[in-house]
């Protein structure tokens, strides 16, 4: 049986990661981006994952060119601005919080009812290390990425009696464009933090994102992945 997927985000750095691992692992893929994907897949929605009637309409699309979705990747987010918590501006805050958490809710949110109903799904959400141990400078974006642990930990519950499970991942510093948004020093910070000494890859995540997806994860639900170089002791 073929599967379906959805990965947000899917147009550059981990999302496309993932995206390509699925397909290789035989899944049909719908990319939902604000931008179009470079490479083709399966399928792919221009979707703002912070608005619901965005979220409906991608899902619509999807479900009429390729059927009802298995898999949720919910993977895009945004870092936001570095700075101190006490001069974080409101509105990059508010922002982050949309993209990073809200965002990831909606979409949890609009495939849970037919996965309810076909009793099988897989959750993926990428969430990162700075959600378990916060990230000086980064207020908004470690608040969302804790939101997002929970979350995943409170859906794992609601479901765990289904054939869905639901899982995030938490990634330490892996070299995306996500960098752009971020200055020099918070990059050399976060390498320092990582026992490996290198930063993670975007095949590595993917590695763990198409486990999640699978069959393969039975007895695992609410849970929290690490994928951080030995960076996270829990
Ligand atoms: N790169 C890292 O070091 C790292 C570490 C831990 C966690 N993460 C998380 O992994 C995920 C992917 O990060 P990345 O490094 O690949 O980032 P990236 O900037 O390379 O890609 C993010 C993608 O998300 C899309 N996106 C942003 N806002 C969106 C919205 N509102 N609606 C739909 N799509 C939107 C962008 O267009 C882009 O294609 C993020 O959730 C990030 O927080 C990344």
């Amino acid at each position: 049986m073929t599967r379906n997927a959805v990965v947000t985000g899917g147009v550059r750095g981990l999302g496309l990661a993932i995206a390509r691992r699925l397909a290789r692992d035989g899944l049909r893929v719908s990319v939902w981006d604000l931008d179009a994907p470079a490479e083709a897949f399966a399928h792919h929605a221009l979707c703002d994952v912070t608005s619901p009637e965005s979220i409906d309409a991608a899902l619509a699309a999807t479900e009429a060119a390729l059927g009802p979705v298995d898999v949720m990747v919910a993977n895009a987010g945004i870092t936001g601005p570095n700075h101190l918590a006490e001069d974080y501006p409101i509105e990059a805050w508010r922002r982050v919080i949309d993209v990073d958490l809200t965002g990831v809710y909606l979409c949890n949110r609009a495939v849970l009812p037919g996965m309810r109903a076909r009793d099988w799904g897989r959750i993926v959400n990428i969430a990162s290390i700075a959600g378990k141990e916060g990230n000086p400078n980064a207020v908004a974006y470690s608040a969302a990425k804790a939101g997002v642990i929970g979350l995943t930990k409170s859906i794992g519950k609601e479901t765990a009696t289904t054939g869905i499970r639901v899982n995030c991942i938490t990634p330490a510093a892996v070299e995306t464009e996500l960098f752009q948004q971020m200055t020099p020093e918070q990059i050399a910070w976060m390498k320092s933090k990582i026992p490996m000494g290198r930063f993670g890859l975007p095949e590595e995540v993917a590695e763990m994102a198409a486990w999640l997806a699978s069959d393969a994860c039975s007895f695992s639900t609410g849970a929290v992945f690490d994928c951080s170089g030995g960076r996270a002791v829990y």
